[in-house]
């Protein structure tokens, strides 16, 4: 069976984004490949977190990946910090990672320029992404499109490590879904819809109330056309709206296209809402059952168990084919 890493970052509430593009695939996934799904709270903070915060946000995330439908029988839920080995193997990967290489990064220079104070830490975040999802042998990651230039760098540094050392990694393959692999603000559908907006009315979370849901929805920027059609140049709004109706559905964006000719915009945006909150009420419920749960403890307790075991075997051979550490004198 093929096996399957990827990593949230507890970094806020989590968006209807992270849900269609990442979330939502994870769940379907989990049947077909042995998976293990992360909270990254280590790269979470490579900008500054308030720690409290910070702490809810990593069990609000665990509870909402297993409220989502992750089955901890099936999938190895656990959290990053709590496996050493990420950190070890990524300071080794940093050793082989180029400044140049890593200066290019989108996700570096979107949140590092007009910054005053830019941690070392976000210039560094690929290779330890990289750690990642090398120590188990992963083969596929899926993602959102924005992670596209992350996971290529890794397969890039993997490649040299492989080539340098021993070939010790196997080489990861990037796996995007379909529909929803980019979900865009509500607001400026021009960007892609992110947890941090200042904007609260561009983002949906996955935790709003299904009032706040209608009301973001209802007020999303359009066009002056009133013609449901996909258009992502000339009409990122509705193109938007189309994409996260279809993926809520698991419909067509023909079939969207086709149910609503001769129909406004008002009606569309009321029956998206409804999509969505049809889509989320479900998981809230069960979020709310399980955040506090001390089942919650004994998942993670049992997922951190089982990452480290298979973390430690991978690190011990990356330890051994850079030459660290030493080998024990017998008498
Ligand atoms: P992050 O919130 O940056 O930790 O992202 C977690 C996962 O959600 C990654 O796989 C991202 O690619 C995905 N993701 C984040 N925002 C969006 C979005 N607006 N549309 C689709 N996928 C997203
Ligand atoms: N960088 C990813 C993001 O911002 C999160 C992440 C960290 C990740 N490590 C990973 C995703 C490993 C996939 C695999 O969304």
């Amino acid at each position: 069976m093929k096996t399957i890493f990827s990593g949230i970052q507890p970094s806020g509430s989590l968006t209807l984004g992270n849900y269609l593009g990442a979330m939502k695939q994870f769940v379907e996934l989990q049947e077909d490949y042995h998976c293990y799904f992360c909270i990254v709270d280590e790269h979470a903070i490579t900008v500054p977190q308030d720690r409290l915060k910070l702490r809810d946000n990593i069990r609000s995330l665990a509870a909402l990946y297993l409220a989502s439908g992750i089955n901890p029988e099936k999938a190895t839920l656990f959290i990053q910090s709590e496996v050493p080995a990420h950190t070890q193997l990524g300071w080794m990967i940093q050793t082989q990672s180029y400044i140049g290489e890593l200066e290019r990064m989108t996700q570096f220079k979107d949140k590092s320029t007009g910054k005053e104070a830019v941690s070392s830490a976000l210039l560094t975040y690929p290779p330890l992404m990289t750690a990642d999802i090398l120590l188990y042998n992963t083969d596929l990651v899926p993602v959102g499109n924005d992670q596209k230039q992350h996971i290529e760098l890794t397969r890039d540094l993997a490649e040299r490590f492989n080539r340098k050392f021993n070939d010790i990694f196997t080489i990861p393959e990037i796996k995007v879904s379909e529909v929803g692999a980019r979900i865009m603000s509500l607001q400026e559908p021009t960007k892609k819809m992110s947890k941090s907006d200042d904007n609260q009315k561009a983002t949906i979370f996955m935790l709003d109330e299904p009032k706040q849901i209608e009301k973001k929805i209802k007020s999303a920027v359009t066009d002056s056309e009133g013609i449901v059609r996909f258009d992502p140049e000339q009409k990122p709004g509705i193109s938007n709206l189309m994409t996260i109706m279809a993926s809520c559905t698991n419909q067509s964006l023909e079939t969207i296209e086709s149910k609503y000719k001769g129909i406004g915009y008002g009606q569309f945006k009321q029956d998206t809402a409804n999509a969505v909150i049809d889509l989320l009420t479900p998981i809230q419920t069960r979020y709310q059952d399980i955040v506090d749960s001390m089942e919650l403890d004994d998942i993670l307790d049992k997922g951190a168990e089982k990452a480290s075991f298979v973390a430690n075997k991978t690190l011990a051979k990356a330890k051994k084919a850079m030459g660290l550490g030493r080998v024990k004198k017998r008498k």
